[in-house]
């Protein structure tokens, strides 16, 4: 197959005929999980509905997923790695099971991608001593046609799908194919490369919990995932992913824009073309993220400047419009999928701009310093200090650092940078305290009070409620305290003002607030709660309410619980699925 790019398409209609609802893709930001930064699979934004929700579209899904994957973003450069991807997925909640998802993916292979079975081998569940092995899925792919010899019995680590470490999950039977001009193999070897994973069916009916056992869901669910890039490739006859038409007219415009050939310089534009495309899908996603120092927004930035210092490489001009360019080249290319690039055009272009702006000021500077400094050095490392300035005076992430000592044969003192780089932070936070103590002495002091209050408000759930209750989201104005917390059903009336009462008792019983640093895995041991953890630091402030709370949190506090005065709940209701809201005042 020459041209492969309307997979979505083919994939979409092909389920629909098959009683599917096509729902849209999920912002790339998951809407109620603070514990991760993006969507890394199909299957986190349904999460709720795999636990038994009821999905407004039915129970037989189909869509395609933004995908955002970080962990991995200074391995592209390579032939297969990207920041962002999609993932296509069809989704049973408690509808059919494995008869059938094995089936249609059998007849979506062969019959509408025309693979031939040959090109084809799969693998299923081994068992073991949790959960048995898959027999049902084995004798269905011998049915459809799949040899023997062609199905591998594979453990946990391979057939086997969770998101995290807790949560729905299942055994799955996953898809290859065979990416190569040799001959085919009669027997698939699962260490054998030229077998190329293509699809995975999860069989999503099990949960597990933080004490590593597994109970069964209310109902039996099917998560699929396809990678929308890697299954292109693999039909355009591809080995290297940028090389598919999914990339054919931002690459022709690359090397328009570089006047070099892609053939000598693939790292610097897999580069630019992977950082760039995804820095389009977060721009204008309606989850609003903007370069920044931190969480999201700093990927972003990480994106850009990383992008932009490839672009300098391949000697761009970079205050020409390249980066703009390609990015309409993208928003052109997706918008029919994805509409919010269409309508959030002007900002995804803004983004690019202002940060280009910021980062082209200290750039050129930063890269002679850099210059400058590694002569100097003794023993082939950066250190520190040096790491500290090109971060704070010319905006180098500590990545972009990394990556120019590396081709330098250098490596970089991380752990003093990050060591500085916290001590910097308390300084900064310690200083806007400070400014606000002078300025608007009102606002943060009553704000204060409403943070340790969420901690209270948090802990106290959690008594009345269950250990179930965990913090989905939180926001504190002068006025009131807002806080999402999972919860799969309305609070009563009456375990309401049970909460209220227990955080006037801890009010009034005048608890101590105090803080202690350290290591996230102390925190995690010592049983303190924590979505919001700093993501630059190994190193945690886990603040404790006298007995009662505990909790990973940047603060600021008050010292003592009586200054908070009367706690009242306003209000309490739905937030998403799963997932609930209480508004409430000190007054
Ligand atoms: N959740 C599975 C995966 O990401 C299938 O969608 O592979």
């Amino acid at each position: 197959m020459n041209n492969a790019k309307d997979l979505k398409d083919k994939y979409i209609s092909f389920f629909e005929s098959k009683g599917h609802k096509k729902i849209e893709s999920a912002p790339v930001v998951p809407e109620n999980d603070p514990s991760v930064l993006f969507n890394t699979a199909g299957m986190q934004p349904l999460i709720p509905y795999l636990m038994g929700e009821v999905h407004p579209a039915g129970t037989r899904l189909v869509d395609y997923q933004k995908c955002i994957r970080t962990n991995d973003l200074d391995e592209v450069g390579d032939k297969t790695h990207h920041t962002f991807f999609e993932m296509l997925g069809n989704w049973s909640l408690g509808d059919y099971f494995k008869k059938e998802t094995i089936s249609w993916s059998f007849e979506f292979l062969t019959q509408v991608l025309n693979i031939p079975v040959e090109r084809l081998a799969v693998t299923v569940f081994k068992g073991d001593e949790d959960l048995p092995r898959d027999e049902e899925s084995l004798s269905i792919w011998k049915s459809l046609g799949i040899k023997e010899d062609r199905i591998a019995f594979l453990g946990k680590e391979d057939n086997f799908w969770i998101a995290g470490e807790t949560g729905p999950c299942g055994t799955d039977t996953e898809m290859f194919y065979f990416r190569s001009d040799d001959p085919i193999p009669e027997k698939y070897d699962p260490e054998d490369d030229r077998w190329v994973e293509i699809w995975n069916d999860v069989f999503m009916d099990h949960y597990k919990h933080e004490d590593g056992t597994f109970t069964e869901l209310p109902k039996k669910n099917v998560d699929t995932g396809m990678g929308y890039e890697r299954v292109v490739a693999v039909l355009e006859n591809k080995d290297d992913n940028y090389m598919t038409s999914i990339w054919d007219n931002a690459r022709n415009k690359l090397i328009e824009i570089a006047n070099l050939p892609y053939e000598g310089n693939e790292k610097s534009m897999r580069i630019i073309l992977d950082h760039i495309r995804t820095a389009v899908f977060i721009s204008s996603d309606d989850a609003g993220i903007k370069p920044s120092n931190t969480d999201q927004g700093y990927i972003l930035r990480r994106l850009i400047r990383r992008a932009i210092r490839h672009a300098k490489h391949l000697n761009i001009d970079i205050n020409s419009n390249w980066d703009e360019e390609l990015a309409l080249i993208f928003i052109e290319e997706y918008k029919k999928y994805y509409s919010e690039l269409e309508r959030n055009k002007e900002v995804v272009i803004n983004v690019l701009k202002d940060e280009k702006i910021k980062f082209n000021r200290t750039l050129e500077k930063g890269l002679k310093e850099f210059e400058k400094e590694i002569k100097k050095i003794e023993n082939n490392i950066i250190n520190k200090d040096i790491a500290f300035k090109l971060y704070d005076t010319y905006g180098f992430p500590i990545e972009l650092t990394v990556e120019l000592a590396g081709e330098k044969g250098l490596s970089v003192d991380t752990e003093g940078f990050k060591e500085k780089f916290k001590a910097h932070q308390e300084l900064s936070r310690t200083a806007s305290q400070g400014k606000f103590k002078g300025g608007m002495a009102g606002n943060s002091e009553i704000e204060t009070k409403y943070h340790t209050a969420t901690h209270l408000l948090n802990a106290a759930l959690k008594e009345v409620l269950g250990s179930h209750v965990h913090q989905k989201g939180s926001n504190i104005t002068a006025e009131r305290l807002r806080f999402d917390f999972s919860n799969p059903e309305k609070v009563s009336k009456e375990d309401l003002q049970k909460v209220e009462d227990l955080v006037n008792e801890k009010i009034k019983e005048d608890l101590p607030v105090s803080y202690e640093i350290m290591s996230k895995d102390d925190a995690i041991k010592a049983g303190a709660e924590g979505m919001f953890m700093d993501r630059y630091e190994d190193e945690v402030k886990v603040y404790s309410i006298g007995d009662f709370s505990k909790e990973i949190c940047g603060g600021p506090h008050v010292e003592h619980t009586n200054v908070l005065g009367h706690f009242k709940i306003k209000k309490e209701e739905a937030s998403s699925a799963g997932v609930r809201r209480i508004k409430a005042i000190l007054e």
